[in-house]
């Protein structure tokens, strides 16, 4: 279904490529908005994402770069900006997660997940807000994890990651508001390639031991993000949205 509530919009969205992302880009492009679609190293899958974002009538660009890279970012963040416009929806999606048992932690491994996760939302955020500060207008989304909120077995240092980012989201609202919001998004397991590590019975366990009793989709998180970009949620900033199948609840 195409509409027409980004039309005129600019979005930037890390890790655009596949999955959660790609899911987000496209959903973005069907309110009408111009995507400038991130990757690190999967060109043909941003390649699909992009022809996708095209099929909805509106345009959009591909913008490789390590989002851990300050140059490359602030390249992407140009890149965008010169040929699109000026950025006013952010997602900082890109991210990577491993499974290290506690005899296995390795402080290399350690510092390239804080890398990623962390310098990877860093580094999107400082590049547009300062323009979206001056020009009135911005909307951000950092996607976050459940694994933040509760305990996940041999996922410290990535659930350590994840619970910057819901910091960042929650501490930088005060400072961007009112002209910016900006909330996060804590996803339970989602079916993307990130999951695929997991053999078939540990997926079949979590969905069992969830509510809903099923994996979520990565459209059911793209919806999510739409609407926190959007003015559906005009009083809402600095917020966790968890969307877990009722596996995490708040208070
Ligand atoms: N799937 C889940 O169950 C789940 C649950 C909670 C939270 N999340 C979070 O949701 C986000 C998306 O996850 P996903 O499941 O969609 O993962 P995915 O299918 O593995 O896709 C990861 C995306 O991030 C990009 N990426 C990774 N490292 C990058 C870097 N250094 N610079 C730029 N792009 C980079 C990848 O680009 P390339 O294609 O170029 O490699 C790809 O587009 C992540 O932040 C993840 O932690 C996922």
């Amino acid at each position: 279904m195409v509409d027409t509530e980004f039309r005129g919009r600019v979005a930037l969205v890390t890790g655009g490529s596949r999955g959660i992302g790609r899911a987000i880009c496209e959903r973005l492009a069907t309110g009408g908005a111009r995507v400038s679609i991130n990757y690190q190293q999967a060109e043909d899958a941003a390649r699909a994402t992009l022809e996708t974002v095209n099929s909805f009538g509106t345009d959009g660009i591909l913008a490789q770069a390590n989002v851990a890279e300050p140059k490359e970012v602030s390249e992407m963040v140009k890149k965008t900006e010169q040929e699109l416009g000026p950025i006013d929806l952010l997602v900082t999606n890109a991210g990577i997660a491993k499974v290290e048992p506690p005899d296995q932690l390795d402080y290399d491994s350690f510092k390239q997940m804080m890398s990623v996760n962390v310098d990877g939302t860093y580094l999107p955020l400082v590049s547009v807000t300062k323009g979206m500060r001056a020009r009135g207008f911005g909307r951000i989304v950092c996607i976050a994890s459940i694994a933040a909120l509760r305990p996940r077995p041999a996922q410290a240092a990535y659930s350590a990651s994840k619970a910057a980012v819901i910091a960042f989201a929650r501490s930088l609202s005060e400072d961007l508001a009112p002209a910016v919001r900006i909330n996060s998004i804590a996803p339970g397991l989602i079916e993307t390639d990130m999951i695929q590590v997991m053999t078939p019975s540990q997926r079949d366990a979590i969905a069992e031991a969830t509510p809903m009793k099923r994996l979520g989709r990565a459209e059911e998180i793209a919806e999510l993000a739409a609407f926190l970009l959007s003015e559906r949620s005009s009083y809402t900033t600095g917020q966790c949205y968890i969307a877990s199948g009722g596996r995490v609840t708040l208070p």
